[in-house]
């Protein structure tokens, strides 16, 4: 029996890459730089099945280039990068890989949270620089976690593992979701009040058009001087030339992103000049365990849509109905 032909856009973990090899006739790209928007295109062709990465724009154009498309399973929990109303009107479900990068993702927060709070990589490039020549009283000082308070705009899952981690810290939590009930200990509040009260604030909402660029310089200037701001959902939900003003003039005391807008940020944008704010190239997700489980939830997602069956996780479970 021919088996569906499929394209990978990279190589993923062997836990679900293994998986798509035995089941598809498998096309996988092999380099690190994802492949060009033409290059993309002319892949899609004749494939039943698409597994993408967050880097390949899925819009409807490469839909359309691609007519025998029953499947697309979308190699992260965000599917910003797939346009889900189009698939939707194809009939093509899409897959996503919730749940299992929730730990990850929420370990990542608050490692930037502490490194930017207590100035963890200022200090490290002190000594890279050959600086250090004493110990000083009144050098470098960060903030205090014990009794400071920490918004989280966005509780779904990850927003609530970060609440859960921020018990052991002794933080008052309050949050800003309107579809989310308190957990954790965490208080409901309204985003004037979140921005307004917090000493940390957290970003773990998804990427849509109402969340794009949310933190502008309106937000920035309702925020405490001694304000970290901590970036680990998607790039445009922060205007960064307006995060810039902030964290140059010290309206905020620091950010740490995990992402830009754009990714990759370029190597002269203006925010890699400022000694408050931390940029790493979008790591949430990335530890061995979490990267294995979410290439076998891509592969099972892909499978599954190839035989015609729901997927297991569906962000568009209308194509069903
Ligand atoms: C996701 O899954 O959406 C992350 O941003 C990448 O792991």
């Amino acid at each position: 029996m021919t088996k569906p032909k499929v394209f990978v856009t990279r190589e993923i973990p062997d836990k679900g890459l293994d998986l798509v090899k035995e089941f598809c006739d498998a096309d996988i790209w092999p380099h690190e730089i994802p492949p060009a928007r033409a290059e993309l295109v002319a892949r899609v062709r004749d494939v039943d099945g698409l597994l993408s990465m967050l880097t390949e724009k899925v819009d409807a154009e490469l839909m359309d280039a691609a007519p025998r498309l029953k499947v697309i399973s979308n190699f992260a929990v965000g599917v910003d990068n797939v346009d889900v109303p189009a698939a939707t009107a194809r009939k093509i479900p899409v897959g996503n890989t919730p749940g299992v990068l929730t730990d990850a993702t929420a370990d990542m927060a608050f490692a930037l949270l502490m490194s930017a709070a207590r100035r963890v990589t200022e200090g490290e490039r002190y000594v890279r620089a050959g600086k250090w020549k004493t110990w000083s009283p009144q050098f470098l000082l960060g903030a205090d976690f014990a009794g400071a308070t920490l918004g989280i705009i966005g509780f779904g899952r990850i927003g609530q593992a970060v609440a859960k981690r921020a018990q052991g810290f002794d933080l008052r939590v309050i949050y800003f979701d309107p579809s989310s009930q308190p957990a954790f200990g965490a208080t409901p509040v309204d985003l004037d009040a979140l921005l307004h009260e917090s000493d940390f604030i957290s970003l773990h909402v998804p990427l849509t058009e109402e969340t794009r660029h949310m933190i502008n310089a309106g937000a920035l200037s309702k925020m405490k001087p001694n304000a970290v701001l901590v970036n680990t959902a998607r790039g445009p939900v922060v205007d960064p030339q307006a995060l810039y003003a902030a964290l140059k003039s010290k309206q905020i005391f620091a950010a740490a992103l995990d992402v830009t807008e754009p990714e990759p940020l370029p190597v002269d944008s203006p925010l890699l000049e400022l000694d408050n704010c931390i940029i790493i190239p979008h790591l949430g997700s990335a530890s061995k365990h979490t990267r294995d489980m979410m290439s076998l939830l891509a592969a099972q997602n892909l499978i599954a849509g190839l035989k015609g069956e729901q997927l297991p996780n569906c962000v568009n479970k209308k194509v069903y109905y």
